[in-house]
């Protein structure tokens, strides 16, 4: 496999608070690579230089092999780089249908509100979408209806509609109930790789992470402090202690 995204000697600073503190990474198409780690690790600031809405202080970020600093975040969605926000950025008074045409207008460059679903080009669409993430059922709710799952995965799905490649979700479960965790990333991964989408999650549930992702890289005061596949990055002593929170060889799903 080669690397779809390549970061070398991410730097940046907030006040004297280095968020990131040279951040080197590849991801390798078509893998899933789980980004751990504290809060207020630099885990998000990764993603916002990774997707043009923060530009490094220094360091080099290139994707399919060209340089993407210094671009703006419409210039990298157009390059394949999709991403989905910590909190999602649904039109909640509109409806789940309506905001997922919104976004397959969007990719055609159509930014009005109101005509996407005059188009039944882009309705189809949408509902084609929206059948792929198992939410047909709740087209017609209200996006501020939802619950936090099917809010997410409208978020995510909204993302999709721009047709990425690589795809950077910044925490597609927080604030999901533990119940419905591993239903939503089932259904986002299967979506992903039927489509090809190499993806990027955050992520702070250890078996959500264990089970789907490829690779984990774990995130310490803007540096990656490891970086391997889920058994041996969840089960090194240091990562449970620091991250995880687990005393080494203490039982945890993580560890299966
Ligand atoms: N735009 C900004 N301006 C000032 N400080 C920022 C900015 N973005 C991030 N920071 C700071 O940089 C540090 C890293 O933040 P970041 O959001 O990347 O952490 P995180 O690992 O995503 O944490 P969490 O798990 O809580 O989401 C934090 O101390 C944060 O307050
Ligand atoms: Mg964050």
């Amino acid at each position: 496999m080669s690397a779809l995204l390549s970061a070398r000697g991410l730097k940046i600073a907030f006040g004297g608070l280095k968020a990131a503190d040279g951040v080197d990474l590849d991801v390798d198409d078509g893998e899933f690579l789980a980004i751990i780690g504290p809060n207020g690790a630099g885990k998000t600031t990764f993603i916002n230089m990774a997707t043009g809405y923060l530009r490094p202080q220094a360091g080099k970020i290139s994707y399919a092999g060209r340089n993407i600093l210094g671009m703006t975040p419409r210039q990298i969605v157009r390059l394949g780089i999709g991403r989905s926000f910590q909190l999602p950025q649904l039109f909640t008074e509109h409806t789940v249908l309506e905001n997922a045409a919104l976004a397959v207008a969007a990719r055609d460059g159509i930014w009005s509100p109101f005509s996407p679903l005059l188009r039944p080009r882009f309705k189809q669409e949408a509902e084609e979408l929206l059948d792929r993430f198992g939410l047909l059922s709740q087209a017609g709710q209200r996006a501020n209806a939802l619950n936090e799952g099917a809010r997410k995965l409208t978020d995510i799905a909204m993302a999709v509609a721009l047709r990425p490649r690589l795809l950077l979700m910044d925490e597609p479960t927080s604030g999901v109930a533990s119940s419905d965790k591993m239903a939503v990333v089932e259904v986002l991964a299967r979506v992903l790789r039927q489509s090809g989408v190499t993806a990027v999650f955050v992520e702070h549930d250890m078996e959500v992470v264990a089970r789907f992702a490829d690779r984990v890289a774990v995130w310490g005061q803007g540096r990656i402090t490891a970086l391997g596949p889920p058994d041996q990055v969840l089960n090194d002593p240091d990562v449970r202690r620091e991250v995880i929170g687990l005393a080494p060889g203490e039982a945890s799903h993580a560890a299966a």
